[in-house]
């Protein structure tokens, strides 16, 4: 049975919430450190958090609340072509969840964080060149560019601050298109054990040149491949 009772519903269950501020921190902090040997340590552990949070979404858009799962993502391309259609039109169409451009730049958004933290991974232990990262890195600054630009005009053309229900987890809605039991002491207790098992265990194992720099007492020079992401002494 639906109803028509309008109010405040929860929308963004907390662990989504803790996943987006939190990945939009790490992201930002690790694209300021990139450049500078002085930040190493902090823009891969921030690398690494990305991997934990990106590993926490994975599973959470399984088993998370309502609008936190991908089954809830429209991504029929003609969901995308009317929607798009409909925001030139005097009635735009409204979604409580992503709406399905939004789906769209989610998935691209996880998947290129997924892709900027494991090419860094890899660079980081001279398995691969630092372009592939470089070049997933800037695609997603770009991407993250459109994303926000995107927020504020469907805040707009809504007449709805999404940037607060994105830090409340609240919009105002039919209270039957409410999340109820968000499991968000399960959520947030999965992004903490994951960004903490990722962020621990790939420091328990460095890579090894850095291994023998300490070993040897000397400060580590880049030892290794040439144009290697370790090997940038910019300060
Ligand atoms: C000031 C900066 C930002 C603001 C105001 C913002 C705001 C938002 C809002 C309002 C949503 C919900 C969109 C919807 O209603 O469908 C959202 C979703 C999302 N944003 Fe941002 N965002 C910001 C920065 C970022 C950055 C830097 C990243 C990535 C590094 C990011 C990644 C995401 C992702 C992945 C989602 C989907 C959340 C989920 O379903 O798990 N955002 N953002």
């Amino acid at each position: 049975m639906t109803t028509n009772l309008t109010g405040r519903i929860l929308v963004w269950d907390l662990p989504t919430r803790l996943f987006h501020w939190g990945l939009a921190l790490s992201f930002g902090g690790a694209f300021l450190t990139a450049e500078s040997e002085r930040y190493r340590d902090i823009h891969v552990t921030l690398g690494y958090a990305v991997i934990g949070l990106i590993l926490f979404r994975l599973l959470w858009g399984f088993i998370g609340s309502r609008y936190a799962r991908f089954s809830s993502f429209l991504l029929r391309p003609s969901s995308v072509k009317s929607y798009l259609a409909s925001l030139f039109s005097a009635k735009p169409e409204h979604h409580v969840g992503h709406n399905p451009a939004g789906s769209y730049a989610v998935l691209a958004l996880i998947g290129l964080a997924a892709g900027t933290s494991i090419t860094g991974y890899l660079t980081y232990n001279d398995l691969l060149g630092d372009e592939l990262h470089e070049v997933i890195a800037n695609g997603m600054l770009v991407v993250v560019g459109v994303h926000i630009a995107a927020v504020f005009v469907s805040s707009f053309l809504h007449r709805e601050n999404l940037v607060r229900s994105m830090v409340t987890g609240f919009k105002q809605g039919r209270l039957e298109d409410g999340v109820r039991g968000s499991r968000w002491a399960l959520g947030t207790a999965l992004v903490a054990a994951m960004v903490g098992a990722v962020t621990t265990l790939a420091q328990a194992s460095p890579p090894k040149d850095s291994v023998q720099s300490a070993e040897g007492g000397q400060k580590h020079q880049g030892e290794g491949r040439a144009g290697s992401h370790r090997d940038k002494d910019d300060d």
